[in-house]
């Protein structure tokens, strides 16, 4: 346990410099996307609003850009990591799903306190961290951003990606009667194999070579899961990648930025697949 929880934070915040993306893409082109939109730097463009005691960073499509239109009444919630909406990267990425014509919202799951960008500060303890922010805690904060995205948003049809903490999220999500109707999960930490027999949606997995927790037998467990239940699938394996890889990539290193500009696209062309009819 003390190792499985010291990998799943040690990674370190790296804060590389380098170009914004450019803010909408290649306009003409109504469905294609590129890695263009993907921002690895650079300030985010939302802003944060207060749902009840939930703080949500909300980013919106920009109503020229063609994929918009076609995605009308749809919304990405975004699951993160356990650095949060504190982490740049992540704002960043919710931004980049909004250049692919999602609404955007990503929900503080940590109340102000996510673990901090390097976990071996004195005095931060993962597992009274992890014990903390279990479902009973966060359970509560992701249905109370769904019932805002379609009561106050008007969206009938909610994408989740989520990222290492928050990818076991968006599975607890996609099962019956919680509201988000497909999934995406990068590098997920402490899914349960009953979490992902109970989806009733489809769901995408990007997957990290060099994870230790989510580490082969670990993705051929799932895979058994999967296919027991009758959803579509899809799991993807990044070759030199680890845990954290889609969202705290060293993008000075051009592997590392290929996957995980790749693995974004991969969960955008999954929602895409069945959210957007022609
Ligand atoms: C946030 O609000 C909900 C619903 O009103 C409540 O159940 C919960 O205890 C509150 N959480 C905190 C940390 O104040
Ligand atoms: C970390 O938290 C756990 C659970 O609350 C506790 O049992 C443990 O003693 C704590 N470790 C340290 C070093 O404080
Ligand atoms: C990031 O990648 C670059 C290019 O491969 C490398 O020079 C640099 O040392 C890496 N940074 C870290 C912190 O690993």
């Amino acid at each position: 346990m003390r190792a499985a929880s010291f990998s799943l934070l040690s990674t370190t915040l790296l804060l590389v410099g380098g170009a914004v993306a450019g803010s909408h893409g290649k306009s003409a082109e109504c469905s294609a996307v590129d890695a263009s939109i993907v921002a690895h730097s650079g300030q985010p463009v939302g802003s944060e609003v207060k749902n009840g005691n939930v703080t949500l960073y909300i980013t919106k499509p920009d109503k020229k850009n063609p994929r918009t239109k076609a995605r009308a009444n749809t919304a990405v919630l975004y699951l993160t990591d356990v650095f949060g909406i504190a982490l740049p990267e992540n704002k960043l990425l919710a931004d980049s799903f909004a250049r692919a014509g999602y609404l955007t919202v990503a929900p503080d799951l940590f109340g102000g306190s996510p673990a901090p960008g390097d976990i071996n500060v004195p005095g931060f303890n993962t597992t009274a961290f992890l014990a903390a922010h279990g479902p009973a805690a966060t359970d509560p904060i992701i249905a109370s951003t769904v019932a805002y995205l379609r009561d106050q948003l008007g969206v009938t049809r909610i994408a989740a990606p989520g990222y290492c903490f928050g990818g076991r999220y968006a599975f607890r999500f996609v099962a019956s009667g919680r509201g988000v109707d497909v999934g995406y999960a990068a590098h997920p930490s402490l899914l349960e194999s009953g979490e992902i027999a109970a989806i009733a949606g489809p769901v995408s997995i990007a997957a990290a070579d060099g994870d230790t927790l989510f580490n082969a037998q670990a993705r051929a467990a799932a895979e058994a899961v999967l296919l027991g239940t009758g959803q579509k699938y899809q799991v993807d394996l990044y070759s030199g990648t680890q845990h954290g890889f889609a969202v705290r990539a060293n993008v000075s290193d051009e592997s590392q930025r290929w996957a995980k500009e790749e693995a974004f696209l991969q969960a955008v062309r999954w929602f895409d697949r069945f959210f957007v009819k022609g």
